[in-house]
Order: C-alpha cells, then sequence, then structure tokens
C-alpha cells in the first residue's frame, strides 16, 4: 500500500510530530524540506549532491514549466521525469496554480480553467483542471498537486470566497480525471488536494473541512506566505490543521525561512518546500548554524573562518568567509554552487534536528534558541 504515514513520535508540548511517508520511491522522514527544482534540476547543484551532502529525500518540480519546456513529448519519450532526470526519489510536482499567479496580466481564470501566456516565446495556452492532471500523468511524479486559484494578499473577502469554491469544484474535476486515469502498470501517484480561503478564517474552516472529506493520502495548504503577517500565517495553520486529519501528512506550501518551518512544524505541519534557500543562496544570503550572512558584505573580506563550521557540506567547512565573497564578487559560478549547498545543506540539516527533537521530547524549548540564533544577522 502506497502513501501509508506512520507517526513516530508526537510532541508533548506541542502538535509537532515525526512520521514517515511511505512511496514507491522511498521512505520520506518528517518533517522534511523538499527543494525545488522548478525545470527538474535544483539550480547548480548535481543529484550526486542532493542525494550525498543534502541528504534530500524528495524534490519540487513544476508543472507550468515542464509542460513549456522541454515539452510533454520529450518527458514522455524520456520515460518520464525520473529516468530523465536520473533523480530516482520521490518527486512532487506543482499544478501550476502558484505559477499562474505569478503571471499577473499574461492570464485569464474562468471556471473552465485558465488561459495564460507562455513567458518564454508568449504563446497561448489553456491548462484546466483535467489537462493539469494528465500532465502530471505525463511528468510522473510521485505526488501530484491539485489545481488551484493561489489568491493574493490582501484579497477581499468576496473574492477569496468565490475563488475557494471554484477551487474546490476544480478539485472535484481533478479527483475525476485522476481515477479515470489510473493504471496499473504505472508506478502509483497520489493526488493532494489544497487548502485555500486567504485570511479568513471561517473560509479556511470550510476550505479544510472539505479537503478532509476527499480522504486523500496528503492535503496541502496554500494560498499562505503570500504577503500576509506571519502571526495571521500561523492562525490559519492552526485552525486548518485542527480540521485536516492528524493521521496524514500535511503539506505546507511555499513556506519559507527556517522561523516560518519551525513555528509550522510546532503547528502540525510535516512538509515544506520553498524557494528561499535556493534563490538567496544566489544572491549572496547564506543560512548558517551562527545566524544569516550577506557574504557580499565588506565585514568577511579578511574572515578566514569556514562559510559553517557545523555544515554537513564539506565545502562549507572546507572553504573560508573570505574565499566565498571572492567568488561571489567575481562573479564565479563556484559561489553560487557553494552558497546553495550550503543554505539546502542547513535546511535539510535543521528539519532533521526538528525531528531528532521532538523525538528525545525536546522540541520546543530547542525551537525557541533555535529561531534566536538562526534568525539573528552577522
Ligand atoms: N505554492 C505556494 N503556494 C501555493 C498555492 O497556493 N497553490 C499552489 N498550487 N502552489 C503553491
Amino acid at each position: 500500500m502506497s502513501f501509508t504515514f506512520d507517526i513516530d513520535y508526537n510532541d508533548k508540548s506541542s502538535d509537532a510530530r515525526a512520521g514517515r511517508l511511505h512511496t514507491p520511491r522511498g521512505v520520506i522522514h518528517t518533517p522534511i524540506f523538499m527543494p525545488v527544482g522548478t525545470v527538474a534540476t535544483v539550480k547548480g547543484i548535481h543529484m550526486s549532491e542532493l542525494e550525498e551532502v543534502i541528504h534530500a529525500e524528495i524534490i519540487l518540480a513544476n508543472t507550468y514549466h515542464l509542460y513549456l519546456r522541454p515539452g510533454l513529448e520529450v518527458i514522455d519519450k524520456a520515460g518520464g521525469i525520473h529516468s530523465f532526470n536520473s533523480w530516482k526519489k520521490p518527486v512532487l510536482t506543482d499544478s501550476g496554480g502558484f505559477q499562474v499567479y505569478s503571471l499577473g496580466k499574461n492570464r485569464k481564470i474562468t471556471e473552465k480553467g485558465v488561459e495564460f501566456r507562455s513567458h518564454i516565446d508568449g504563446s497561448k495556452h489553456l491548462f484546466t483542471p483535467e489537462s493539469v492532471v494528465d500532465i502530471q500523468r505525463t511528468i510522473g511524479a510521485d505526488i501530484i498537486m491539485a489545481f488551484d486559484e493561489c489568491t493574493p494578499y490582501p484579497c477581499p473577502k468576496d473574492y477569496a470566497r468565490d475563488s475557494m469554491h471554484m477551487t474546490h469544484r476544480w478539485l472535484d474535476r481533478c479527483f475525476d480525471q485522476f481515477s479515470k486515469t489510473d493504471t496499473d502498470s504505472a508506478v502509483q501517484q497520489c493526488l493532494a488536494p489544497i487548502v485555500q480561503g486567504s485570511v479568513y478564517a471561517d473560509l479556511r474552516a470550510q476550505s479544510a473541512a472539505y479537503i478532509a472529506s476527499k480522504e486523500a493520502p496528503i492535503n496541502a495548504i496554500g494560498g499562505l506566505s503570500v504577503g500576509e503577517p506571519d502571526e495571521d500565517m500561523y492562525a490559519m495553520v492552526e485552525l486548518i490543521n485542527g480540521i485536516l486529519p492528524a493521521s496524514k501528512p500535511r503539506y505546507l506550501m511555499g513556506v519559507g525561512t527556517p522561523a516560518n518551518l519551525l513555528e509550522n512544524i510546532a503547528l502540525g505541519i510535516d512538509m515544506f518546500d520553498c524557494v528561499l534557500p535556493s534563490r538567496n543562496a544566489r544572491h549572496g544570503m547564506l543560512y548558517t548554524h551562527e545566524g544569516i550572512i550577506n557574504i557580499k558584505n565588506e565585514k568577511w573580506k579578511k574572515d578566514f573562518s569556514p562559510i559553517d563550521a557545523r555544515s554537513n557540506a564539506d565545502t562549507s567547512r572546507r572553504h573560508s568567509k573570505a574565499y566565498l565573497r571572492h567568488l561571489f564578487l567575481s562573479k564565479e559560478l563556484l559561489g553560487a554552487q557553494i552558497a546553495t549547498l550550503q543554505n539546502l545543506t542547513f535546511y535539510l540539516q535543521l528539519v532533521r534536528a526538528a525531528r531528532e527533537k521532538i523525538k528525545q521530547g525536546v522540541f520546543d524549548t530547542w525551537k525557541e534558541k533555535a529561531i534566536t540564533q538562526y534568525s539573528q544577522r552577522l
């Protein structure tokens, strides 16, 4: 039986838990962070580094980007995303709901679906709940996401309500298409529904109840970390987690900072993805066990201490801050690579530490210290 979830430990002083999500391509230990590999690559990182340095257990890719380039014909001919990019562990594809939201003016949302223009060549396309399920079937991701509308922040309540109802109708269509396209021969996939409702408690409660009624193996929360205050995000997550079943993994989409991860783990979230660690790395912003560093800062010019002495990444222990700063100022590719390795290794070490602390029964006190330490800017 695939996509079963075992909870190994429950924290006594919070809703944090440590579990294992079983998938046809391996076990995912939760809480987990999923590095973002939009176009079937985590920018600047080899698969062997993902496996052996970062210890990623699952990566994310994007329906929207892969559909436009290289296109489904190529991925189908390759035999699916795992054969194409040689990443043999689980992959989750986002449905395009968020990318389409990011396109701004270049899209039109109707009951039928979303018409949009490609960011690559301006060509016109239509995504529907049915086509997005078909595309993700072809890509061959293990966990595929329902097609939803991610509402912006702030969002008028009437808009949020109408949008949430449409996301629910789209969800029914996604599940219909998903069951119609189920085949015995293929590796089993799982469809995850997404709670919406902006920052309105009554809408979030309604949406969470609707999503829970689908009895999916994984439930996701979307529409957060779009500019609302952190306190609003935590309030929504707490409310939703009281409604989604505790026995299934909960995935908070697009979140967040190290502090966001730890606070949401305390509220019972099991899975995260975010571009923050990889994107910030490319801009020279490093998450380390000492705190946050802007490596381009003059301050590090003659600092020959390791980038992060407590990092699992040998490059972070071997190379100094001064050397990495030099690589950045010289616009050397290696700079972005070392920085990305640092940040993703830090994020995976962080969720593994959270798991360990939950196991030891000391998560809550550790969390406070970790947030203070890892949020300070050096
Ligand atoms: N990624 C971050 N937020 C969202 C969301 O609300 N929907 C989808 N599909 N992806 C997301």
